[in-house]
């Protein structure tokens, strides 16, 4: 079988520009020690480009912001890296049974369609073993919302995984291996979604051009509030 040679805009070895945000408000913190963890991770199985952002840096610049306009040129930027993001890691501690408010206050800003099928690992801390459904009851439905393509295992974790800020415990050192390894496929076929698209943009995948017209219609998304 003859392979197709890579295409010029993402070689193989190109790495993936994967974007983390964590909605900490504390430093240190161990929601940035659980993203740095599957970070670390990802990385062992992936070329990856990472890039954190973290709202207790953030936060102060953009907090006070009502509408995009206001924002400040590097929250601009940040919220730029999210919508370019290949693979995205949204990560919260549990404030009050949900993210933080400017975890959300930040999400709020990002362009409605930008995430559309974009694989997102969503990862969680919290004080209580309890509360680990926050995954599901709070940030799989926001990025539903943006029709972004929620890995099917999220990660949490709660106080007794981490020692000194650092995740030390094995049981979620492997829910984090899980969560990759189930996350995989999605991501990989993604990346070569985007690749396919990318080719048809530019013309040259040998594609019909009225077939080409008829596939790139799949990609725009349901616009349900414009
Ligand atoms: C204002 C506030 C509200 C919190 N609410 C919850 C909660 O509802 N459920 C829970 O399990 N932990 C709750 N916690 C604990 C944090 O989620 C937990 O300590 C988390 O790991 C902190 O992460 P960080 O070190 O990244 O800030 C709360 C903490 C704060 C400061």
């Amino acid at each position: 079988m003859t392979q197709n040679p890579p295409h010029p805009s993402r070689p193989t070895a190109t790495p993936l520009r994967v974007v983390a945000v964590s909605g900490t408000l504390s430093t240190p913190s161990k929601t940035d020690a659980l993203v740095e963890a599957i970070l670390d991770e990802l990385a062992l199985v992936l070329p990856i480009e990472r890039h954190v952002i973290r709202v207790s840096e953030l936060g102060p610049l953009f907090a006070g912001a009502l509408t995009r306009d206001e924002l400040d040129e590097r929250v601009e930027r940040e919220l730029r890296a999210i919508e370019g993001a290949d693979l995205l890691i949204a990560a919260s501690p549990v404030y009050r049974a949900s993210f933080t408010g400017l975890f959300k206050h930040l999400f709020d800003f990002v362009e409605q369609y930008a995430l559309v099928d974009v694989p997102v690992m969503l990862a969680a801390t919290g004080g209580s073993e309890r509360h680990a459904l926050i995954l599901e009851h709070s940030l799989r439905p926001l990025f539903g919302f943006f029709q972004a393509l929620t890995l099917p295992l999220g990660v949490y974790a709660h106080a007794s995984d981490f020692t000194d800020r650092r995740v030390t415990a094995p049981l979620l050192q492997e829910r984090i291996r899980a969560a990759i390894a189930r996350g995989l496929p999605l991501i990989r076929s993604s990346i070569a979604e985007k690749e396919r698209i990318e080719r048809a943009v530019a013309g040259d995948d040998g594609a019909r051009p009225d077939l080409r017209a008829a596939e790139l219609d799949l990609t725009t998304p349901t616009r349900l509030f414009s």
